[in-house]
């Protein structure tokens, strides 16, 4: 028979002590009822059900607050229940408590959804914060339990919605549409017939963004003829949302 080599001994001596300890620990530390119902302490169930439930579910809130519930549900706001945005309210719901539920007013909350992220999905409604109304509280333009904003008919976003809603987004959001585009009145109610004209040259975003231009200190200024070369400023920058990086 060969040698057993010497190290082995040390590491079966500490394999059995392990092993023992293990025993050991499995009598004093793994509770009673472990293995009972599966890979879990049976007694956590009931342990569980006891505990108070925060949570009331929105069906609960529907009694006494049924005319928000509808305004909800017509909104793009449907799809989140009450309690994401106020917190748990069971308390305030059975009517057990005189504590009312949270109501979030800061502009934090919405951000959790809102504030822009690239990882969330393209057309997702999102804001840049700094430039989204800085330092007024969304709710005081948008309503939160039905958050889009009423348009007039006639307006350009009646029918360019999508244009209105990414300069409304962008740091172009105080120009007018008509800061830019030459739009005969009849265009609003034909649009096919009597046409919107598009800019045709640099000279509209110059009058702002020039050296020498008369607009507000707060605009950035560039030198038109060495800034972006022999492209159009429309080539590289979306009128519509014109921030080069976000
Ligand atoms: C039994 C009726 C009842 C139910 C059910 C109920 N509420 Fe209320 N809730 C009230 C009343 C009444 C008030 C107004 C209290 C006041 O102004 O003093 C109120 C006020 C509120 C407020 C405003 C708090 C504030 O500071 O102004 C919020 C938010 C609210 N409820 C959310 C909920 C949510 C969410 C649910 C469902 C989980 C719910 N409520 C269920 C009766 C109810
Ligand atoms: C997107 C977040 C959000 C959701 C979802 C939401 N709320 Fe609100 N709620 C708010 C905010 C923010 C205010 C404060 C509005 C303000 O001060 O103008 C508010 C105000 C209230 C108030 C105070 C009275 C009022 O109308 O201003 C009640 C009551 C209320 N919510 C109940 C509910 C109920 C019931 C639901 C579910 C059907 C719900 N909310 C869903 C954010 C939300
Ligand atoms: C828990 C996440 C969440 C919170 C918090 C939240 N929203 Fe929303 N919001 C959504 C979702 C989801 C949509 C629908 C997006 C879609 O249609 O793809 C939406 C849509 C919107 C829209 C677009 C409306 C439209 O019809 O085009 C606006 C504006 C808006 N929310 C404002 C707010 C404001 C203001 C607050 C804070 C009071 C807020 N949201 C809080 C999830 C949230
Ligand atoms: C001074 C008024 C005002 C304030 C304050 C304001 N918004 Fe808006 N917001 C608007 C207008 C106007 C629009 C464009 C109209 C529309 O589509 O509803 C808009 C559009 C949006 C959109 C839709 C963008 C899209 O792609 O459809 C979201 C989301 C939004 N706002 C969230 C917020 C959040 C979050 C806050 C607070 C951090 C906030 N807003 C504060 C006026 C405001
Ligand atoms: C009643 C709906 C409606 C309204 C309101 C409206 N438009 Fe239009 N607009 C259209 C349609 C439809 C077209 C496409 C016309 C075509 O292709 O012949 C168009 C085309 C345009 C174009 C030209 C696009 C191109 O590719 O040449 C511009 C610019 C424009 N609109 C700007 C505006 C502005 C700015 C306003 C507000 C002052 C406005 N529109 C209001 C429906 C509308
Ligand atoms: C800062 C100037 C500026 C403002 C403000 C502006 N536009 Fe434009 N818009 C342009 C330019 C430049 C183009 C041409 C872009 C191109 O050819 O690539 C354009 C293109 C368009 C088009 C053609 C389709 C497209 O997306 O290229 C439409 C429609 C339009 N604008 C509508 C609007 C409406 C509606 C508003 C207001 C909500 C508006 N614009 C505000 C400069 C502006
Ligand atoms: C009526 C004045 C006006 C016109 C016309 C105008 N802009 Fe602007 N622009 C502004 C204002 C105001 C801001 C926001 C302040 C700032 O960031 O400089 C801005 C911001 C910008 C920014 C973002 C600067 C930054 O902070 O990153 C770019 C890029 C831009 N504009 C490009 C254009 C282009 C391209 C055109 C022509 C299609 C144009 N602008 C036409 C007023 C104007
Ligand atoms: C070849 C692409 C390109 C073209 C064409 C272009 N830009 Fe830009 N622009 C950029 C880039 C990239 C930035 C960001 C540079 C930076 O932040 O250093 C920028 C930044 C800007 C800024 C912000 C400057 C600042 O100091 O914050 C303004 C305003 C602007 N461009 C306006 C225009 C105007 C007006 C035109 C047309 C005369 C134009 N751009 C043409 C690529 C271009």
């Amino acid at each position: 028979m060969r040698k057993i080599p010497q190290q082995l001994i040390p590491l079966a001596v500490l394999f059995i002590v392990l092993l023992g300890v293990l025993v050991v620990a499995r009598q004093l530390f793994v509770p009673k009822t472990f293995g009972d119902l599966g890979h879990y302490r049976a007694t956590a169930v009931d342990e569980v059900a006891a505990q108070p439930a925060a949570y009331a579910g929105y069906r609960v809130c529907l009694d006494c607050h049924d005319d928000i519930y509808q305004r909800k549900q017509l909104s793009s706001h449907a799809g989140l229940a009450c309690e994401t945005c106020h917190g748990a309210a069971a308390a305030h719901a059975t009517g057990e408590s005189d504590q009312l539920p949270t109501v979030p007013r800061g502009r934090d909350h919405c951000q959790l959804c809102h504030g822009y992220n690239s990882a969330r999905p393209t057309g997702f409604p999102q804001i840049l914060s700094n430039m989204h109304n800085p330092g007024e509280a969304c709710v005081k333009c948008h309503d939160s339990h039905s958050p889009r904003m009423a348009k007039g008919n006639g307006e350009c976003s009646a029918c360019h919605q999508m244009i209105a809603n990414q300069k409304a987004v962008s740091s172009h959001m105080s120009l007018d549409c008509t800061d830019c585009h030459t739009v005969p009145i009849d265009h609003a109610t034909q649009p096919r017939v009597v046409q919107a004209l598009k800019p045709n040259s640099e000279e509209t975003c110059g009058k702002c963004h020039a050296r020498g231009s008369s607009a507000g200190a707060e605009v950035a200024r560039i030198d038109m003829a060495e800034h972006g070369g022999r492209y159009l400023c429309w080539e590289c920058h979306y009128p519509h949302l014109p921030e080069a990086k976000l």
